[in-house]
């Protein structure tokens, strides 16, 4: 089985995708941590982010590999080095966007992902997963919120990570990256039209997951009825 989560940031993908995952145990990629590692090591290498062949030479100079660590999630590392908590860092987020909206660079993470999608069945959360990485998938959602509940998400985050945040400022940032996400040329932030909609403003993670599983799970049941009729 094969499951596409898409949408824009802070709509609560990651946690929604992985929990599903876990729940139907399957395989789990962060996407968005494939172009965050390349960010982190173009910014260590002093890389502009607009130089799409400086970037290039990045991506395929340096040994990015995700493990997929069950309800943990994805641990990325950097030939060998573990970068999980260090692509999450505000400077990367603030780079990331500029990176990911280059035409080779997204042929290139797209083209590792289409593989790891082929070893079997798995869940993906990105913002072109149901329309360019699995346009086959078996289930496509596409998860919203309004810009204000993503930034009251993303500030609870960062504080508890000992990281004081201004909401207002959140608020900016989120539109910047969205518009970004979905104005840029190269397959940007959209919604496939087999996606099914899902807006999380008012919802818990757990509503959400309940309510994904539930439509899965309705539809799989129609399969697997036993007919023991002679
Ligand atoms: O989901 P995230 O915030 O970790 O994603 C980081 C950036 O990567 C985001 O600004 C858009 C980009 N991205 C993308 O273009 N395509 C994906 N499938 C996943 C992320």
């Amino acid at each position: 089985m094969k499951i596409a989560v898409d949408g824009p940031a802070g709509a609560g993908k990651s946690t929604i995708a992985r929990l599903i995952a876990e729940r139907l145990g399957l395989r789990y990629l962060d996407t968005g941590a494939m172009y965050r590692a390349i960010t982190l090591e173009a910014l260590r290498r002093g890389v502009d982010t607009n130089d799409e062949a400086a970037l290039m030479r990045v991506a395929t100079s340096v040994d990015l590999n995700i493990s997929f660590q069950g309800s943990s999630g994805n641990l990325v590392y950097l030939d060998e080095e573990d970068v999980t908590e260090l692509i999450r860092q505000p400077n990367v987020t603030a780079h990331v966007s500029a990176v990911s909206s280059h035409k080779k660079v997204r042929e290139f993470i797209v083209a590792l992902q289409e593989q790891i999608g082929k070893q079997g069945s798995i869940v993906m959360d990105g913002r072109d997963i149901g329309t360019v990485v699995m346009p086959d998938a078996d289930w496509k959602f596409f998860l919203e919120a309004t810009v204000e509940e993503r930034a009251r998400r993303r500030k609870i985050e960062l504080e508890a990570q000992g990281v004081p945040v201004d909401l207002s400022e959140l608020q900016e940032q989120i539109r910047q990256r969205d518009h970004r996400d979905s104005t840029r040329d190269n397959s940007p932030l959209r919604k496939a039209k087999d996606a099914i909609l899902v807006d999380t403003t008012s919802l818990s993670i757990s509503e959400v997951v309940h309510r994904l599983l539930s439509l899965i799970k309705e539809d799989s049941s129609d399969v697997q009825v036993f007919r023991c009729r002679h």
